[in-house]
């Protein structure tokens, strides 16, 4: 995707270093900035700390790290210590584990002289593979946009968090119909919801207006009277993991919306390649659920009126608070899944990848 006209991934590796660049996401949306990671910790503290965030790219990263990892030394341990630690940095995206496991399998047969070009070429293919799945997930996911639309007028949809480019490595999921639209020429507009509280709705909009993508911005308390009025087409909402039963992990406030929706009669379509699909969970109770900390809440990041980013105090260091980062909407809340394959119920996850069922 563009920014200021100019295309760009969200992580890419650097021409004759062993080293690898990201979009830093915590600067958004005040400064563009690119950071460089030089070692699997770099790689490591940038998921954890959020300069990379979204399952899909927080995945490709930790692929890009265990590549990182083998610099000086490209032996068993090496590969198993690297991957214990970034496995470690956030619980809930089954994509971190997916990537890993699929670094591993691809490395450890091999003799240790041959792991370092072997672990840059499958990280750049994981890389690719998200662009193309990403790519599909737009034609399949506009071609349920169209099919279940409430008329000819402008196409309106609410999304939640930001499940965007950003959030992958190009084109995002929730978001890749809504660019599909646009792109066609299709008159389309989004519903944006801050996403307090880390506010990844901000990234969202950063993202559509570089794009041109007509969009709005509202508190997240908003969107249950926005569905009730009944001028929105779908609720299109990405995932962090989706279990065997079609439950899905998202960020906090998803099953919210979800309710709200199904009471106003709206579609809740969620967008999720097969790396987010966790065919070992049975259900949504078993999926991880992230604790943050509770500075999130206690303090709100933004720049002044002179543009110096800083950071303000709404509540005392002291004061209790819980930062669950995720919730689970129950399979019978969705009403539809997109993935590069094509679209299903929740309830029939396996009609699109019988595969991995069987596996
Ligand atoms: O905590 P984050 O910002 O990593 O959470 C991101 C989300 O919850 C996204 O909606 C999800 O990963 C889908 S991204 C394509």
């Amino acid at each position: 995707m563009r920014v200021n006209g100019t295309p760009w991934r969200t992580i890419w590796p650097v021409d004759g270093v062993r080293a690898v660049d990201i979009i830093d996401q915590t600067a958004l949306p005040h400064a563009f900035s690119v950071r460089r990671l030089h070692s699997v910790e770099d790689a490591a503290q940038a998921i954890r700390s959020m300069q990379v965030r979204g399952a899909p790219l927080i995945g490709v990263t930790a692929a890009h790290g265990l590549a990182l990892a083998l610099a000086s030394r490209a032996d068993d341990d090496t590969l198993l210590a690297a991957a214990r630690l970034l496995a470690a940095t956030r619980p809930t995206a089954v994509n971190l584990h997916w990537a890993l496991a699929r670094m591993q399998s691809r490395l450890l047969p091999l003799p240790p002289a041959t792991r370092i070009d072997a672990a840059w070429a499958e990280a750049a293919t994981i890389a690719d593979e998200d662009v193309d799945q990403c790519r599909r997930i737009g034609i399949h996911g506009l071609q349920l946009l169209l099919a279940g639309r409430r008329g000819e007028g402008r196409l309106e949809i609410m999304t939640h968090c930001n499940a965007g480019w950003l959030a992958t490595v190009d084109h995002g999921t929730a978001l890749a119909p809504v660019y599909a639209a646009f792109d066609a020429g299709i008159d389309i507009h989004v519903w944006v919801s801050e996403t307090r509280p880390r506010n990844q709705g901000l990234l969202t909009a950063w993202e559509l207006r570089q794009h041109g993508v007509p969009h709005t911005v509202v508190a997240d308390n908003a969107a249950g009277l926005l569905l009730a009025r009944g001028g929105i087409d779908a609720v299109l909402v990405g995932a962090d993991r989706i279990a065997a039963n079609g439950d899905v992990a998202n960020k906090i406030g998803t099953c919210l919306k979800a309710l709200a929706a199904r009471a106003a009669g709206v579609p809740f379509i969620v967008a999720a390649p097969r790396s987010t699909i966790d065919f070992a969970c049975a259900n949504g109770a078993a999926i991880p659920i992230e604790e943050r900390a509770g500075d999130e809440l206690r303090l709100l990041h933004g720049c002044d009126s002179a543009g110096v980013a800083g950071e303000l105090r709404q509540l005392p260091a002291t004061a209790a608070v819980a930062n669950p980062a995720f919730d689970i909407t129950p399979a019978s809340l969705v009403d539809h899944i997109v993935s590069e394959r094509g679209c299903c119920t929740a309830d029939r996850l396996q009609s699109l990848h019988p595969e991995a069922a069987d596996g």
